[in-house]
């Protein structure tokens, strides 16, 4: 047989394990569990409010006190955002998914955000605060007007995480809720070359904008596979209703060879370093509530994945039990988890600039070949 026709196409389907860039944002390292944000093990930021780490990511350090306040006014100043995007968000977040809502209220901020020199790393950053602090506003409205009741303007005194709070239930939230809050947002912050993280840099490798590229991005986040889990689990949750149901749910889903939402991951092959953090939430946020059997369940079926599969909770498992003690009706998960994200999308739309090459894969034809009309 001669060497062409040994040559076999080699296809990276999912592009499982192919490195298609290089980042200074984060570091997961499937092998060992760590995840890293420039520099920093994740355990050491998950103490951090939301602005520190959203320094970290613009400014390439943690701020000195100085610096954080004057990054907290910087959101707090681009809180606001235009009647228009408020008036879609009260005519459709009833009916539509709040994703869908999400996604073209982002769009929608390009009639008032103007475009900036894509080069132009100053103006790129100011664009970045005014989609981090914007979209936290727009889910914030998404919330309330889907529980049928008026927005709440946001309050510019307050710090991000609890303004969101505040924004979402329309009273001044207690402490403890915006520390979780901030610890919920720091953990979904960035990922490496997650799927809507690579959608937004793929977007942008055209040198098409960054509003363009963090639209794409929350479509792609929106899916159960992805940022869709947080929900999917707690609607399971929800579903099995009581621990003694537990075991006979999960072992009908494993049989019918159904995905157990909230497990699993492409990259780590041992725990993921975010679900400790969520885990210990959901148990606190549990007994503050005096509502345990979300964390026993979740914990329940944990090990029974674990003794069944070898697979372990990824980072939307535990926040779903977590966010639902905290009174946060389940579709919201997935936006919450955007307005973190959008902190990552944003940095690394900005890295993909500094060094860009048109992202443009091969595809392997498998179609016919020859054929005449
Ligand atoms: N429940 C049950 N089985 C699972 C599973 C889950 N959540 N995740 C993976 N598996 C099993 C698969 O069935 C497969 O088993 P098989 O080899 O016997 O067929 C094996 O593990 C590999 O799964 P695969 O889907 O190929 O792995 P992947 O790298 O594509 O998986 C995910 C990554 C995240 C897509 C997958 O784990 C998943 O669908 N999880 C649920 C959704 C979720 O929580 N997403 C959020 C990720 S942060």
């Amino acid at each position: 047989m001669g060497c062409e026709a040994m040559q076999e196409t080699i296809v990276a389907k999912g592009l499982d394990g192919v490195i298609v860039g290089d980042t200074v944002l984060s570091r997961v390292d499937g092998e060992k569990g760590e995840l890293i944000y420039r520099g920093y093990d994740i355990d050491e930021l998950a103490d951090c409010t939301f602005e520190e780490v959203c320094h970290l990511f613009m400014y390439g350090e943690l701020p000195s006190p100085e610096q954080e306040k004057k990054l907290r006014a910087n959101l707090q100043k681009r809180y606001d955002i235009p009647a228009e995007v408020i008036n879609f968000i009260c005519e459709n977040a009833k009916n539509d998914h709040p994703m869908a809502t999400l996604r073209t209220s982002v769009s929608m901020l390009s009639a008032s955000i103007k475009e900036v020199p894509l080069n132009n790393e100053a103006l790129m950053i100011d664009m970045a605060l005014d989609l981090i602090a914007k979209t936290g506003t727009i889910v914030a409205a998404i919330s309330r007007v889907r529980q049928g009741k008026n927005p709440v303007a946001p309050n510019v005194s307050l710090g991000f995480s609890k303004n969101f709070i505040y924004m979402c239930s329309g009273s001044m939230p207690e402490d403890i809720v915006v520390k979780t809050m901030d610890t919920a947002m720091v953990l979904h912050i960035d990922h490496g070359f997650n799927a809507s993280t690579f959608t937004a840099r793929v977007v942008v490798s055209t040198l098409s904008d960054m509003i363009s590229a963090v639209t794409a991005a929350i479509g792609s986040l929106k899916g159960p596979l992805h940022g869709g889990a947080n929900t999917a689990v707690m609607k399971m949750l929800l579903e099995i209703g009581a621990l003694e149901n537990v075991a006979p749910w999960i072992d009908k889903a494993l049989s019918e060879k159904r995905k157990i939402m909230g497990f699993g991951h492409r990259v780590y092959k041992v725990a993921d370093p975010r679900a400790k953090h969520l885990k210990r939430m959901s148990k606190e946020w549990g007994e503050r509530a005096h509502e345990k059997k979300w964390f026993q369940m979740s914990e329940a079926i944990e090990n029974i994945m674990q003794e069944r599969k070898r697979i372990n909770a990824n980072v939307d498992f535990y926040s779903a039990s977590t966010y639902y003690m905290m009174g946060i009706e389940p579709d919201m998960y997935t936006p919450i988890f955007a307005v973190a994200r959008m902190v990552g999308w944003t940095a690394h739309v900005m890295e993909q600039l500094k060094d860009n090459r048109l992202m443009r894969p091969e595809a392997h034809y498998i179609g016919p070949v020859g054929k005449k009309r």
